[in-house]
């Protein structure tokens, strides 16, 4: 037996159906926010990853899924939405468009080489949005109210918004001076990476999964410490939009984010629930990148946004025994008895389907009872049984299954009488 890839799901039917549900909300929800589709490739230039989310990462340096194809050219499935999406607004000189900051979602697979624990994933599902081209407060509030308005939308109460700045470019050269002196002398009892991560960017030692719990971590030097003005003043005004949207936050100044391309705010919304038995709580992850579009040969443009993953916001509602309003019934169930109702029921579902009706009927010669307990099955509202003398007088009793009330109808009223929602 060939099984499934490890870190893979499969989302059967009853699972699909939530996805649905999920995805159709986000769908609306962004476009109050005036947010848009953008859809990429599901692979890009390996350069685009190492150069956009940074040479130092763990998921540059070990996570991603990287081949040549027969061009020997280096591809890589897509780790992430944002290098993607910034790629494309440069390449497509959204810059020029008149109605900036331009503001886009995605919503697709994402592909880390991770170790696979409840809510950690090989291939999950991102959905993203990314706001291009204004630096101003106002649009990091806005982001950090659409993640809480979307996990709210769903019913979610035990959540925790964690928030930090990691200042500009300038506030950073020294900071990351200070936590090399920081580490320096004790560098010797941490993991190979963090060795060579002192050299090429200490920050990146604090989210080290490793050497998490080594002493001197708790000891760091605290980027909040660092911030310049410029940093400090916009990471105020950040605080008082959201102190105006009463938004309820925390400031972790040891939250660095494990992505290098993050300046000023950051941001992770965290699952506050002792109820919920998994290692994961982070349910969103996010921030402004400010040298980005540079980095990427782009305009001098700014932006911000997040990114979250279905599974784990679907883990979520389970934690917190939230049921999904999806419902997945039949219109109708025709039952028959005798082979000339089963072949004029071919027809008659024919016609209803093209009415808009969902409607089905018995494929394996179940008796009359089998089919019923089939209809049953299938949740559906109505049922018909259509044997000779229905054929003949060409009308059938419509049987309401939950009210158990049964109408006479002609077969060709049966389509305007179920959609009336009789
Ligand atoms: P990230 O923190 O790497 O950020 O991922 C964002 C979210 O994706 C996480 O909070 C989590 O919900 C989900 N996620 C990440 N890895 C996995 C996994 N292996 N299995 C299941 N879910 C996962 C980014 O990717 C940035 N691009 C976010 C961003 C957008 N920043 C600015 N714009």
């Amino acid at each position: 037996m060939i099984n499934i890839p490890r870190g893979t799901q499969d989302i059967l039917p009853e699972s699909s159906a939530k996805w649905r549900y999920i995805e159709s909300k986000l769908h609306d929800l962004m476009s109050c926010y005036n947010y848009e589709e953008i859809r990429t490739p599901i692979f890009e230039s390996t350069e685009l990853f190492a150069r956009g989310v940074g040479d130092s990462t763990d998921v540059v340096q070990k996570e991603m899924y990287t081949f040549k194809d027969k061009g020997d050219r280096s591809l890589t499935l897509r780790p992430e939405g944002t290098a993607a999406v910034v790629r494309s607004y440069i390449e497509n000189k959204m810059q020029g468009l008149p109605n900036q900051p331009v503001k886009l979602y995605y919503n697709g697979p994402m592909f880390r080489y991770e170790r696979k624990q409840k809510g950690r994933y090989r291939q999950f599902n991102q959905f993203g949005v990314e706001a291009i081209g204004a630096e101003d407060p106002s649009i990091d509030a806005e982001v950090l109210a659409l993640v809480m308005h979307i996990y709210q939308s769903f019913g979610l109460k035990n959540l925790k918004l964690v928030i930090n700045s990691i200042g500009d470019a300038e506030s950073r050269v020294e900071y990351q001076q200070a936590l090399r002196d920081h580490f320096k002398p004790v560098i010797h009892n941490y993991c190979a990476d963090c060795q060579k991560r002192i050299d090429t960017n200490p920050m990146r030692i604090l989210d080290c999964k490793v050497d998490r719990n080594q002493p001197e971590m708790k000891t760091a030097p605290s980027i909040t410490d660092y911030l310049n003005d410029t940093s400090k003043a916009y990471f105020e005004s950040v605080k008082a939009h959201l102190d105006r949207l009463c938004i309820p936050y925390e400031v972790d100044p040891n939250l660095v984010r494990g992505l290098d391309y993050y300046t000023h705010t950051a941001f992770e919304l965290m699952m506050d629930s002792k109820d919920y038995d998994g290692a994961i709580t982070t349910l969103c992850g996010g921030g402004r990148y400010n040298g980005l579009l540079e980095l990427l040969d782009g305009p001098k443009q700014t932006g911000i946004g997040f990114a979250l993953s279905i599974e784990r916001l679907l883990l979520a509602l389970e934690a917190e025994g939230i049921e999904l309003p999806v419902e997945n019934h039949l219109d109708l169930f025709i039952a028959t008895m005798g082979e000339a109702a089963d072949d004029y029921a071919v027809k008659l579902l024919n016609d209803l389907r093209h009415a808009g009706v969902k409607v089905d009927k018995d494929y394996l010669s179940r008796k009359l009872k089998g089919q019923m307990k089939q209809a049953d099955r299938l949740q559906a509202k109505y049922t018909i049984v259509i044997g000779d003398q229905e054929l003949e007088q060409q009308q059938v009793a419509v049987k309401n299954m939950e009210t158990g009330q049964s109408e006479t109808l002609k077969f060709e009223e049966i389509a305007s009488y179920i959609t009336k929602g009789a």
